[in-house]
């Protein structure tokens, strides 16, 4: 793999779409997809301090995915459950620090506890930050923020840097970079407030044939992007 490009997307968020096609595809099961895409997340990781990335998140669970048919919550839910289990330990080594972002509320206790052992167990670790957005709706989070300066007794007008502050993760840095796989091209309630400035990569790739070399390949594009917020260049 080649050393990082400048500039680099520190902060690279993945809408990992494709599953249920990759295994329709195959005549398999859903939910085979969703582990296939356990691998490629994997394969994600391993890849990402690399290229220079420091953040990585990923939509693991929406709150609209809580419409699917029950088999694959429920699936779902065992998926993330021997994640952690079996992947903390590798997940240390390699110095990777776990945050979930989204609301615990709904979770099952057990899959609860089980996040927050993860992070606690991996919150001395400092390569990569990898961040499951699980339980996660943008809107949601930005209704739970102004919700928690309400129950505050804020009065009057808020400022963005209120909301800010009572986001999940008020101290993760913005996406860089947002990546969607499978040829869809919406942002389907990720990251709300957060993702206003970031550059947009899409590509046809379902997400469990995602790899190392299609990360850089979006780093590239990344790199060859003028950024300008909104000013003149
Ligand atoms: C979208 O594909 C994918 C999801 C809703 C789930 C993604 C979850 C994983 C890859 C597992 C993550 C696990 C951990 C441990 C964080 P889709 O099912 O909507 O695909 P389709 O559009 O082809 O049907």
């Amino acid at each position: 793999m080649n050393a990082p490009c400048t500039p680099v997307p520190f902060h690279v968020a993945i809408i990992m779409d494709g599953n249920g096609r990759w295994a329709k595809r195959r005549g398999l099961p859903r939910l085979l997809g969703h582990r296939a895409g356990v691998h490629a997340l994997e394969r994600v990781v391993r890849a990402a301090p690399g290229l220079g990335i420091t953040h990585l998140s990923v939509y693991a669970f929406s709150t609209e995915n809580w419409q699917r048919p029950s088999t694959e919550i429920l699936g779902l839910m065992s998926i993330l459950r021997v994640y952690l289990k079996r992947k903390v330990r590798e997940l240390k080594e390699r110095d990777v620090r776990l945050l979930f972002c989204g609301t615990r509320a709904g979770l099952s206790p057990d899959v609860a506890d089980l996040m927050a052992w993860a992070e606690e167990e991996t919150s001395s670790n400092s390569l990569l930050t990898l961040i499951p957005c699980f339980n996660y709706g943008g809107r949601q989070e930005i209704l739970d923020a102004v919700n928690a300066l309400v129950a505050e007794g804020r009065s009057g007008p808020v400022d963005q840097e209120d909301i800010r502050r009572h986001l999940y993760l008020p101290d993760l840095p913005d996406p860089d970079l947002i990546i969607r796989t499978s040829g869809e091209q919406r942002l389907s309630n990720f990251w709300a407030w957060q993702g206003t400035y970031s550059e947009l990569y899409f590509t046809d790739t379902l997400w469990p044939d995602f790899d190392g070399e299609c990360l850089e390949r979006a780093v590239q594009h990344f790199a060859d992007r003028e950024r300008r917020y909104g000013a003149l260049a």
